[in-house]
């Protein structure tokens, strides 16, 4: 790992003052600041001082992550993240003065707001895999004064940090595909985890609300990207080839294994055109999260337009299903001579094509109906949920996604979770 270059450029006190109130409205501006707890925590700390290699215009820009760690490919391993989603997290976890509050992935800034919003009577514990991280969080916590305030400690985000459990709020700031039990264990009953969380390899920061009995109740999730976990959690796809240049993906189970794919994927497709139409920049994140927690054969295939014939939903990857013998998978062809319109097209191959392409088309045209302008999926985690339709099984636990807002939470299992 490399860790960013030192030159230190020099921060004017005035200057930096009026960059952080700027920031301060652009995140009012944008919703990422809900209340004045967060805004003063803000305020209070000196977010240049926790990344002294960079301008003060960067440290204090709403949108920018100040990346401090990479490997060897290059990838960014650790960062002081960007402020719209650090105070969007705190909003959601709702810290409030004497908390005890888990940080998992150090920085030094992100705790010494935590460290603000519980104040003296509170306690916040940081936690990071990378000593390298934790030492350069533990010296600028120092040099800030919140060195009495924040524990840094170095370990797997995987056992949480049991010597200070129990947690009112854990926050996760590292990109997690699972949900290990250490961290419904080691938080109260009605503490919250707030978290980015990839379900099938679609990723948004939830709020659970821990409910007894290590129920985890979600809220609906934001958009954001974090650098990946790596350790015990790190994630681990199962990536199933197709042909060279086209494979199917998934973080979850079941595993795709239609026989012989590469001859299925070779084999005439069978198209069938939805009749739901996408605008140019129009968001359809909702509807991969809505393919992947209503599919239960789900995972994404990989190719680009070449590759597939057609655009792909995502960049280079696209839902897919299949059953025994055969594949489908959303594309996003051009609709008409309008530059800016498309419509979604489902195309399977092999000797369900038809009905697999037909079932594509029904949960776009539903997701099209009942969901596009809705707020998205909240969840429920249990490792003791029953695998009936729509549950999916991660190394730890099961998620049940809740389309319906009126959904409730108290579900049958609960009074006989053997069942
Ligand atoms: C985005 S950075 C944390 C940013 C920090 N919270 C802030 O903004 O001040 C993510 C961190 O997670 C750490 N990390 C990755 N996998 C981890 C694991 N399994 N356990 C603990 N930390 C991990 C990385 O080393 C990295 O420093």
């Amino acid at each position: 790992m490399t860790t960013s270059d030192t030159t230190t450029p020099t921060h004017d006190t005035d200057d930096v003052t009026a960059l952080c109130e700027r920031m301060i409205d652009r995140l009012w501006a944008i919703n990422a600041l809900r209340s004045e707890q967060v805004a003063a925590a803000v305020r209070a700390v000196p977010r240049h001082r926790f990344a002294p290699e960079r301008s003060s215009q960067e440290a204090y820009d709403a949108n920018t992550a100040l990346r401090t760690r990479w490997d060897a490919d290059g990838h960014a391993t650790s960062s002081v993240s960007a402020p719209w989603v650090q105070t969007l997290m705190l909003e959601r976890a709702d810290i409030r003065p004497g908390m005890r509050v888990l940080e998992i992935g150090s920085g030094g800034y992100n705790a010494a707001l935590i460290a603000e919003l519980v104040g003296e009577g509170g306690q916040v514990t940081s936690i990071d895999i990378d000593p390298e991280v934790v030492d350069r969080a533990r010296t600028h916590l120092a040099k800030t004064g919140y060195d009495d305030r924040v524990k840094t400690v170095v370990g797997d985000a995987e056992h949480g940090h049991p010597d200070g459990a129990p947690y009112d709020r854990i926050i996760v700031t590292v990109a997690a595909t699972d949900l290990p039990e250490a961290w419904t264990e080691q938080l109260v009953d009605g503490g919250r985890l707030v978290l980015p969380l990839g379900v099938r390899g679609f990723q948004r920061v939830y709020a659970f609300t821990h409910q007894s009995g290590n129920l985890l109740v979600g809220e609906t999730g934001d958009h954001a990207g974090f650098v990946k976990m790596q350790g015990l959690g790190a994630p681990a796809p199962t990536i199933v080839p197709v042909t060279d240049a086209v494979a199917l993906t998934t973080d979850a189970d079941p595993v795709p294994a239609p026989d012989r794919l590469p001859d299925v994927f070779a084999a005439p497709a069978h198209e069938q055109y939805t009749g739901v139409r996408m605008g140019r920049n129009e968001y359809f994140g909702g509807l991969q999260m809505w393919l992947a927690t209503t599919l239960v054969d789900f995972a994404t295939l990989s190719g680009d337009a070449e590759a597939l014939g057609h655009n792909t939903m995502g960049r280079h990857q696209t839902p897919a299903t299949w059953d025994g013998t055969s594949l489908a998978y959303l594309l996003l062809p051009k609709a008409s001579t309008d530059p800016a319109e498309w419509e979604f097209l489902a195309r399977g191959h092999g000797p369900d094509a038809a009905e697999l392409a037909a079932i594509l088309v029904d949960h776009v045209q539903r997701w099209d109906r009942d969901h596009r302008s809705g707020p998205g999926p909240r969840f429920l985690a249990h490792p003791d949920i029953p695998a009936v339709h729509g549950v999916i099984r991660t190394r730890h636990t099961r998620l049940l996604a809740l389309w319906d807002q009126h959904d409730t939470p108290q579900m049958d299992w609960q009074a006989d979770p053997g069942a």
